[in-house]
């Protein structure tokens, strides 16, 4: 079911959005997050269209699977699928936590839309309620990134090494929203 932003304190924003669960339409839009070098500037670069396949493939059976959600972020106005938010289950420092991923198409970063998919997808999370931890781990090169994280409430951890994807580490911050 889709869950919409205007229910929230947001009015104010100009785009308002709704998240849907990720669908089997959606390789087109993945393939615009995450084949593309400038969206993937800080995610180890674009993924390959094999890569792509399997990570589709991934996000279509997250739900039944219990380790997580994966949503596209639809513009109310236009219905148009820009972006992507998302949480699953992992490890870190020994503990099992949720993780949690955001990405919004170029032309319309600015306007609030990561915030406003995230908040949404943060409620879906402390709903499941499996972890009590939600980390997120923008590299410390993403300024955008990591404003999103202060303002949605997380708390700066430390500074850490971070593997992703598999074999790619780069430098992160660690931030942590406690869901209790
Ligand atoms: C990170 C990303 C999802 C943000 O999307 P967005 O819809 O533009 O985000 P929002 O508009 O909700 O919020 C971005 C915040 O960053 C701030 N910001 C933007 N550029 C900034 C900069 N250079 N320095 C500091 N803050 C910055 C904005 O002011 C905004 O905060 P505000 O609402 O308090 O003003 C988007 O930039 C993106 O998709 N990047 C590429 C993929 C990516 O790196 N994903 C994150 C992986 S951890």
């Amino acid at each position: 079911m889709a869950v919409d932003s205007k229910s929230g304190n947001d009015m104010e924003h100009k785009s308002n959005i709704r998240i849907e669960p990720w669908g089997e339409g959606d390789l087109p839009l993945l393939k615009k997050l995450l084949g593309d070098p400038a969206m993937t500037e800080h995610l180890g670069g674009p993924e390959s269209d094999e890569q792509l396949i399997k990570r589709q493939a991934r996000y279509e059976k997250l739900v039944e699977s219990g380790k997580g959600r994966m949503f596209k972020v639809v513009l109310q106005e236009t219905g148009e699928a820009v972006g992507s938010v998302g949480y699953w289950d992992s490890s870190h420092n020994g503990e099992e936590i949720y993780e949690m991923g955001w990405s919004v198409l170029p032309g319309f970063q600015g306007r609030g839309i990561a915030g406003k998919g995230a908040a949404l997808v943060i409620a879906a999370a402390r709903a499941d309620g499996k972890h009590r931890f939600l980390h997120a781990f923008p590299s410390v090169e993403n300024p955008p990134s990591n404003a999103l994280c202060r303002k949605l409430g997380f708390t700066l951890v430390e500074e850490c090494e971070f593997e992703y994807p598999k074999g790619h580490f780069m430098r992160c911050n660690d931030w942590c929203l406690d869901l209790l």
